[in-house]
């Protein structure tokens, strides 16, 4: 899907040729004098077009206008959610028709947040999974022109919305693809694919080095499958290097069965979302190879399946992590904390300004706070200020969770440093404390997206979330600012 910014007005939108002519009205618009504006004039006053948010007025080949079909959306008082509404109910209105070429006309200037969620509602929308249908149906949707009264105002914004959404769909397209579709391999080679852009290296890291690197709690959740371990390293170098990166760490289970510690069979299929965080890595660096920022950015993903068989690792072993801590693992279902470790502890030798890693982590997470917010955590304030920015201007919700002490008692065992398990109660949270072990020597993150990252149910798919914060977190760094 292609975007063109556009300077238009209502006196000029009328020259448009499009399929779909939808224009975003706010609550006391005043229109002009000219074909569309009376149009609109005459469709309020009727009350054919509801004064209230998300309602609207379909026109078929109207009078005086270039386009096929006009759309009129009310957008209530123009909030953020208000326009992501009018958008999302605008676009499942036209999609049976299959149009082409539509036309996105903001009856005033947005702010950069506004447009933000306007485009990505509206590829959220006419977003279709297709790579393992047959006769797959694209999306329909191919040209969209989005016109504002004046266009120079939002330039940046607009190029950093379409990054993010060609960063979204890159996520949500990894994250959608069954794990046989989806293996660490296939992972690998998505990522070596972007380092073709200017900018971005990948290294792909094997078994053998992995072994080297005294990856030991990594190690212990590959072992039960055959498919081979990836350890995915992606920089990105927008500045010198005297710039310390921002890095990146996704959780990348391309299938996560439970291990020995098996999962029950229902919705078992929904564990191929286990790479979600992995994914979002990878869209974050599309986003990166369109914009070409002044920042440095490193992405590291250790990937594996997580399956039960004759070499799998049982409960109670005991490994030793890459910093040196020993590990009991009671529970294999607690996998993503033991391939993160490891990786948290390499994150070292980039003398990092932040490390920030993402994963479905805990069942927990979905029953705290569900799909809405991400759960956020970090013992660095800068960081959580910045986060928070980004979770506002983004859409891309999360929420600060604590990381007390206390909440780390569970973890403690007389058969290691460490147990990879403690009780139920807030199990989000000692999740995290159990990662927050390996993260001392930076600033740290740590979003767990077991509840944003995918919907279950009828409208099942990955969400691509949460790239458009990131991106805005990365961002944030650019002039050397954050
Ligand atoms: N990948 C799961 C977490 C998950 C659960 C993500 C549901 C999305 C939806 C993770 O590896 C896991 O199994 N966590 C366990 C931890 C437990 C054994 C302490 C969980 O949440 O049940
Ligand atoms: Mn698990
Ligand atoms: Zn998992």
């Amino acid at each position: 899907m292609n975007f063109e910014l556009l300077t238009l007005d209502l006196a000029t939108a009328g020259h448009e040729k499009c399929d779909v002519f939808l224009v975003l009205l706010p609550a006391g618009f005043k229109p002009g004098k000219n074909p569309l504006a009376s149009q609109i004039d005459k469709a309020l006053k009727a009350g054919d077009l509801a004064n209230k948010s998300a309602s609207l007025l379909d026109i078929y080949r109207p009078a005086g206008l270039a386009c096929a079909r006009l759309v009129l959306v009310h957008v209530g008082e123009a909030k953020a959610s208000d326009i992501g509404k009018g958008v999302q109910a605008a676009i499942a209105l036209i999609k049976p028709a299959k149009p082409k070429q539509i036309t996105l006309c903001f009856a005033e200037t947005p702010d950069s947040q506004t447009l933000h969620v306007a485009l990505t509602t509206l590829a959220e929308a006419s977003y279709v999974y297709a790579t393992t249908l047959s006769k797959a149906e694209a999306r329909s949707i191919a040209h969209v022109k989005v016109g504002v009264p004046d266009s120079a105002c939002l330039a940046a914004p607009f190029a950093q919305t379409v990054a993010a959404v060609h960063g979204i769909e890159l996520a949500k397209e990894w994250a959608n693809r069954p794990a046989n579709h989806a293996t660490p391999s296939h992972l690998a080679r998505a990522a070596q694919a972007l380092a073709k852009s200017p900018r971005i290296k990948c290294e792909v890291h094997n078994h053998k080095e992995v072994e080297k690197l005294g990856m030991g709690a990594f190690l212990a959740v590959a072992k039960g499958s055959a498919e081979p371990l990836k350890f995915i390293e992606l920089h990105y170098k927008g500045v010198g290097k005297n710039q310390p990166p921002v890095v990146l760490v996704g959780k990348g289970i391309t299938f996560d069965s439970g291990g020995i510690s098996i999962k029950p069979s229902a919705e078992l299929d929904e564990m191929k979302y286990d790479m979600c965080g992995a994914a979002s890595v990878l869209g974050v660096f599309r986003a990166l190879a369109e914009l070409q920022p002044a920042i440095n950015v490193v992405g590291l993903i250790p990937s594996c399946e997580n399956l039960p068989g004759s070499r799998a690792v049982k409960p109670g072993d005991v490994v030793t992590s890459m910093s040196g801590q020993t590990i009991e693992i009671l529970n294999t279902d607690a996998e993503g904390r033991l391939v993160l470790c490891d990786v948290l502890t390499y994150a070292e030798r980039f003398k990092p300004r932040a490390v920030l890693d993402i994963a479905t982590l805990t069942g927990a997470c979905v029953i705290a706070l569900g799909g809405v917010r991400s759960g956020f955590f970090s013992t660095d304030e800068a960081m959580m200020a910045a986060i928070a920015k980004a979770s506002e201007s983004s859409q891309d919700l999360c929420w600060p969770m604590p990381l007390d002490d206390d909440y780390a008692e569970g973890l403690k065992t007389s058969f290691a440093d460490v147990a990879n398990v403690a009780g139920r109660p807030g199990g989000a949270i000692t999740a995290a404390k159990f990662l927050q072990r390996f993260t001392g020597k930076y600033p740290w993150g740590h979003l767990d997206i077991a509840g944003s990252g995918w919907k279950s149910g009828k409208a099942k798919g990955a969400t691509g979330r949460p790239v458009g914060l990131l991106l805005h977190y990365v961002l944030s760094f650019q002039g050397g600012a954050a």
